[in-house]
């Protein structure tokens, strides 16, 4: 069947939201880095260019990391390496991570465009995560936005624990805007919000970005990025949608979570987001079935069903699953 024809969702559209999202991917790199097993360079080289297919507009990749820190990713240059004979010059317009100016010169390597640096607002997790403080974060990403800007590449900037710490418990907004706004300064392109262990909820989505509108920062200049943990993660979504946010992070079929934030779990899933958007008359350019049959062939490699509500009623109705497509 295809996405055209399919009747539902029913479209109704109650106005004063977006015309149209952008869906930033996140699936490849926050969904594998958190897989206990090591998935094949082969499956993440499939699995980028069936998202891509699938009209999905960005598509982050992988992570320059340490590959000590985060081994799901170690082949990030190999990685990159097949994406480029699969894809062409389209490759280097994958987004990936790298937190320092070593994963920068990794990434140059290979001819990467877009990067992506992730701080993080909490004291705590910038130790776990970065084996930085707070503020010795700054120090490792300045150089690193200096330069990648330098020769010409994008910058997206993520700040994690935006609505709560597992080890410090709440985070105030204030100190949040602080980070976040002293990140996007070096000179990002984006700032992504993200609810790392998923405890945010839609009145504290609203607060937030307000915090940040506040500081003088414009809702395009914002992503939210938001994991699924407490089941939040849409409710959270359409608040942040009514607040005028046309990005947002999403991980095909849920995968996701991070592997220095234990309580992390998935993120939204695309596909929820997909199927709430077009129930919304919002515009995404993304192919919904492709999209469910990618997460359906991702789940047999990964030896379990999808976490996704959405793409367990689809690709169930449709044996999606059963036949790999
Ligand atoms: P460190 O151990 O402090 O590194 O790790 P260092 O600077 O002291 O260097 C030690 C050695 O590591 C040196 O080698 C460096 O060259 C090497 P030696 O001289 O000893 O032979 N090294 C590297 N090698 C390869 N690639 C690199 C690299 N950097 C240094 N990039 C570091 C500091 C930041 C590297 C480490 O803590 C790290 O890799 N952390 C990454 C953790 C991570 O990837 N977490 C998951 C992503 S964040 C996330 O998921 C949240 C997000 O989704 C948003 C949300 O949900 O909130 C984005
Ligand atoms: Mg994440």
């Amino acid at each position: 069947m295809s996405t055209l024809d399919r009747p539902l969702p029913m479209t109704s559209a109650p106005g004063g939201l977006p015309d149209r999202v952008t869906i930033y991917e996140v699936g490849p790199r926050d969904g594998l880095q958190n897989e206990k097993a090591v998935v094949p360079t082969e499956v993440k080289a499939e699995f980028v260019t069936r998202l891509v297919a699938a009209g999905l507009p960005v598509v982050e990749a992988t992570s320059f990391v340490h590959p000590k820190w985060v081994p799901q990713l170690a082949d990030a240059a190999d990685l990159m390496t097949m994406l480029g004979e699969r894809m062409g010059p389209a490759a280097a317009d994958l987004p990936v991570l790298v937190p320092n100016e070593r994963g920068l010169d990794r990434a140059l390597e290979l001819g990467a465009r877009h990067i992506a640096i992730f701080g993080s607002a909490t004291e705590t997790f910038a130790t776990k995560n970065l084996n930085r403080s707070l503020d010795e974060q700054f120090a490792m990403f300045e150089p690193t936005v200096r330069r990648a800007r330098d020769a010409g590449l994008d910058v997206r900037a993520y700040v994690s624990m935006c609505f709560g710490d597992p080890w410090e418990g709440a985070v105030p907004v204030e100190q949040v805007v602080a980070v976040g706004k002293r990140l996007f300064d070096l000179g990002a392109s984006q700032l992504s919000l993200g609810d790392t262990i998923g405890v945010g909820t839609a009145g504290h989505v609203k607060e937030l970005v307000a915090g940040f509108t506040g500081a003088g920062m414009s809702v395009d200049q914002l992503a939210m990025h938001f994991h699924d943990t407490y089941g939040q993660a849409l409710a959270n979504a359409f608040s942040a949608l009514q607040e005028g946010i046309t990005t947002f992070d999403a991980s095909a079929g849920g995968l996701g979570g991070c592997p220095y934030a234990k309580s992390a779990t998935g993120n939204l899933a695309t596909e929820d987001l997909v199927w709430m958007l077009r129930g919304l008359g919002i515009e995404t350019g993304v192919d919904l079935d492709a999209v469910v049959a990618t997460s359906a062939w991702m789940a047999g490699q990964l030896g379990r069903p999808s976490p996704s509500a959405v793409v367990r009623a689809l690709a169930g109705a449709e044996g999606l699953a059963e036949s790999g497509t």
